[in-house]
């Protein structure tokens, strides 16, 4: 049976009912998906039964998957990142657990793994346990940069051109001075990189879009770091503009998939310590470096 699936929004999204991820997928449905992906840059895949190993077969059909610095993030495989106010064992965590403090990160606008030297392509999370219909917080918000980029004055295309932002795992320590040191082993894995400001998709005739982060630090650089909080401060209030946006609804049994190369994303902060939200998280190594304006690809 071919894949339905209906448009979320204009620009970014589509939602499939009629797909079964635990399953083996064939690859005409495979086509289907990376197509829908290339256009859409997010799929809802509903009412999904996945754990740990079938999330991370499913995951498999679209590259090799990342594994996590941190200990403890998971049950039992560390590709999987527990995105989670509980504990792999399902504790209900305090507020200042580091587990719970790197989750209020992210809801600062960011890519899965952009301190990587090649960051994520895709992340594919699985709604566990998600809030109940009446709390507040707790989506997903995806911002389109490919449509973001296209939005900017053209000045401003030209002075983002040549500048690019320090991606740094220790830096979350920075912004969230309450989580532990990193070992010297995970400091060696994940030295500071720094990827361009514009980037390049190779999967869509090089279209520009604009990437940058808040979860690893709130600075450009390419000039004084006064001028570089500024100018962060300004493209965080240009991205976040609901034109780009696309607002995940959880449901239970949702599995999401996007696009890191297209879509910034955040959580919308909830109330950590009153309800429990639990996602297991796969995640698409990527295979290049970021390309930008002044790349040579070939
Ligand atoms: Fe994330």
């Amino acid at each position: 049976m071919p894949i339905d699936f209906e448009n979320i929004t204009d620009h970014t999204g589509v939602r499939i009912y009629n797909f079964d991820a635990a399953k083996n997928v064939d690859e005409d449905d495979l086509n289907e998906i990376k197509k829908l992906m290339q256009k859409k840059h997010f799929i809802c895949f509903k009412n999904q039964k996945l754990d740990e190993d079938s999330l991370i077969n499913f995951c498999r059909n679209f590259g090799n998957l990342e594994s996590y610095p941190e200990k403890n993030k998971t049950k039992k495989n560390i590709q999987i990142f527990n995105v989670a106010n509980i504990s792999a064992d399902g504790e209900h965590l305090n507020e200042n657990d580091p587990r719970v403090v790197l989750q209020k990160n992210n809801s600062r606008w960011h890519t899965d793994s952009s301190y990587r030297f090649y960051p994520a392509l895709y992340s594919l999370l699985f709604g566990k346990e998600t809030l109940p219909k009446e709390a507040s917080g707790g989506q997903t918000q995806f911002s389109n940069m490919l449509l973001a980029y296209k939005s900017l004055p053209e000045d401003i295309k030209e002075k983002l051109k040549p500048l690019h932002q320090v991606h740094s795992y220790n830096d979350i320590r920075r912004l969230e001075p309450s989580l532990p040191e990193l070992t010297i082993d995970e400091k060696r894995n994940f030295p500071p990189v720094t990827h361009p400001l514009i980037r390049v998709h190779p999967d869509r005739a090089m279209e520009k879009s604009l990437f940058f982060t808040s979860n690893t630090s709130l600075e450009i650089g390419g000039m004084s770091f006064k001028e570089g909080k500024e100018l962060h401060s300004w493209l965080v209030n240009f991205i976040s503009n609901e034109e780009f946006y696309l607002t995940h609804e959880w449901e239970l049994n949702d599995l999401i998939m996007w696009d890191n190369r297209v879509l910034l994303h955040r959580v919308l902060p909830y109330d950590y310590s009153k309800y429990r939200r639990a996602m297991i998280r796969g995640t698409i190594e990527g295979t290049k470096p970021v390309y930008g304006p002044f790349s040579q690809i070939n």
